[in-house]
């Protein structure tokens, strides 16, 4: 049997996956048995950078989630709409998901997971944080036996790579903006990146996963990076410091139940050169996580582009096709965070 997978959206990420599937030699031995059947584009007459049987190409985005012969709906087309809605009709017509899209799960997951859980099919988002650091199926999964009580991350290429060309170059930061645009590290709209949107988008899933508990994006204090100058960078340099624009989430402890909370930010700090997140540079996330009783883990890695968002989004596709083959009713096991209780966050 061969699994079908119905691929929406052929951009940066999209064709980084189709790249994968048309050369799967030395890869997974699950890839053979895995088809790109369709694929969904919002425009035929675009330009690509990668051949794909016309025949399979189609702009009727919707006919692909109605298509009885998918099992895996891949959504790589970005932005909040169409994408929420072709993936709660995917659910509802009981296909697998695997989405890319940080800023939908990040405001829907929780109505993306009911449904999930209803129908009993997976949706996967390994490539919603962090580009190709498997640092969901981590928090999901490999550090399940820990108590997170902090993770804080360099959670977006574009400023990191921003950033670090300011910092070594003195570079200029609209060239650096525009330089990430054509490296297809940027969002569609980049203010995304700037103003630390796709930062805080990434922060909420991320945190929801290490403290299981669904935390609200509005409740994320958010700060980016457009007023950060060369000079700004270049008098932290002489201090001994750089500037990052991070995700912090932690636990806030206290002896009073009562005054426990999370504290969940994200904003340009000011760290020192020996910080292990000072030498994160370039387009490379890091995400570093204390728990009980492992103490620190750090994950780094590209965090951004065509090839190391495919390499997750596959992982994904791989995941739920080898569960079907083999744990067919385990489905809840692999789906996202499903608590529907919320934090309390420190304003
Ligand atoms: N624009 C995002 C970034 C893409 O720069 O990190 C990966 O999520």
């Amino acid at each position: 049997m061969t699994y079908k997978v119905g691929l929406l959206g052929l951009g940066t990420v999209g064709t980084g996956v189709a790249k994968i599937f048309q050369a799967p030699a030395g890869r997974h031995p699950l890839l053979p048995e895995i088809e790109i059947a369709l694929v969904g584009v919002r425009s035929l007459n675009k330009q690509r950078d990668v051949a794909i049987n016309a025949e399979i190409v189609t702009d009727d985005l919707e006919s692909i989630v109605n298509d009885p012969a998918i099992d895996i709906v891949v959504e790589v087309i970005g932005g909040i709409e169409p994408a929420k809605s072709l993936i709660l009709k995917a659910i509802a017509n009981g296909k697998h998901v695997v989405t890319a899209n940080k800023a939908v799960i990040a405001r829907y997951g929780n109505e993306i997971f009911t449904a999930a859980k209803q129908k009993g099919v997976y949706v996967m988002l390994e490539a919603a944080a962090c580009g190709g650091i498997p640092v969901i199926q981590v928090l999901k999964q490999s550090l399940g036996g820990n108590r997170i009580s902090e993770l804080t991350g360099i959670v977006n290429g574009t400023t990191n790579y921003i950033l670090s060309r300011m910092y070594f170059e003195g570079a200029d930061f609209g060239a650096t903006l525009a330089e990430a645009q054509k490296l297809g590290y940027a969002e569609a709209d980049p203010t995304a990146d700037v103003d630390g949107f796709d930062a805080a988008d990434k922060m909420t899933i991320l945190a929801s996963l290490a403290f299981g508990d669904r935390i609200k994006l509005e409740d994320i204090y958010r700060e980016g990076i457009r007023s950060i100058t060369s000079a700004d960078i270049n008098y932290a340099k002489e201090l001994g410091f750089t500037i990052k624009l991070l995700g912090i989430a932690r636990r806030v402890e206290a002896k009073d139940a009562q005054d426990r909370h999370l504290e969940i930010r994200v904003h340009p700090t000011l760290i020192p050169i020996q910080h292990p997140l000072a030498n994160i540079h370039g387009v490379t996330n890091a995400v570093r996580i204390e728990g009980d009783p492992i103490g620190e883990v750090v994950l780094s890695g590209p965090g951004a582009g065509s090839g190391a968002t495919a390499s997750a989004v596959v992982a994904d596709i791989i995941n739920v096709v080898a569960v079907l083959k083999s744990l067919p009713n385990q489905i809840n096991q692999l789906m996202g965070c499903s608590h529907e209780h919320y934090a309390k966050i420190a304003p």
